[in-house]
């Protein structure tokens, strides 16, 4: 399958500010979203939750956008979706603690991207540095603070200061075309084709 777009060129936008950016990327957006996803959904990644705190309340979310950006300074951002109810919980400045789920987390990547009910209900958490929910049985953890927040089309980039980390044996939940699957049960059966 390929998909083709009308070429856009940023580079005579260089001096908009961030307030004029939306409409910048608005030019040459011809490629199919459903096709894009499809797409996109090739290319593999982890499942992680995000977290942060409300006053008292936990707060958190799934995603898999996460990306480590630079080891020196230390930043890693994701990409949070503008409807998103508890965007405005992870603001500038705020803790956001990055829970990388583990190969049998897959429940727990639909409970903190579903709708309506306490997400945090009857799942094993700990407060972390600065009070962020560490969530039980992951693969690993960070510790960050968000530093900057950038536009990103019908997303938001949140780049994030890492302060601590942490990283299990647990082996990790995989996200590949729309679908989370558990590392060890792909491992074997990729070594079963091969024989
Ligand atoms: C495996 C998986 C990965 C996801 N990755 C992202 C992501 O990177 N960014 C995002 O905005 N939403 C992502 N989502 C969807 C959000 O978790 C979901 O839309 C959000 O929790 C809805 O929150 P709300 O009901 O409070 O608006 C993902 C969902 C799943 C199941």
């Amino acid at each position: 399958m390929t998909v083709t777009a009308d070429q856009t060129d940023f580079s005579d936008h260089a001096h908009l500010g961030d307030d004029d950016l939306s409409g910048v990327w608005r030019r040459g957006d011809q490629v199919d979203a459903a096709a894009l996803k499809q797409t996109a959904g090739a290319f593999p990644s982890g499942v992680t939750v995000i977290t942060t705190v409300q006053g008292i309340q936990p707060v958190g979310m799934t995603v898999s956008s996460f990306t480590t950006v630079s080891i020196d300074p230390p930043l890693v951002l994701v990409c949070v979706d503008r409807r998103a109810s508890c965007l405005h919980a992870f603001r500038i400045g705020a803790p956001m603690g990055v829970n990388v789920l583990g190969c049998e987390q897959g429940p727990l990547a639909r409970t903190f991207a579903g709708r309506g009910e306490d997400r945090f209900d009857g799942v094993e958490y700990r407060a972390g540095p600065h009070g962020v929910p560490l969530l039980e049985g992951t693969s690993a953890w960070l510790s960050t603070h968000i530093d900057r927040i950038y536009d990103g089309g019908d997303h938001q980039i949140l780049v994030a200061r890492v302060h601590a980390v942490h990283r299990d044996d647990t082996p990790p939940l995989l996200y590949h075309s729309g679908r989370m699957h558990d590392w060890a049960v792909a491992a074997v059966a990729s070594r079963a084709e091969q024989h």
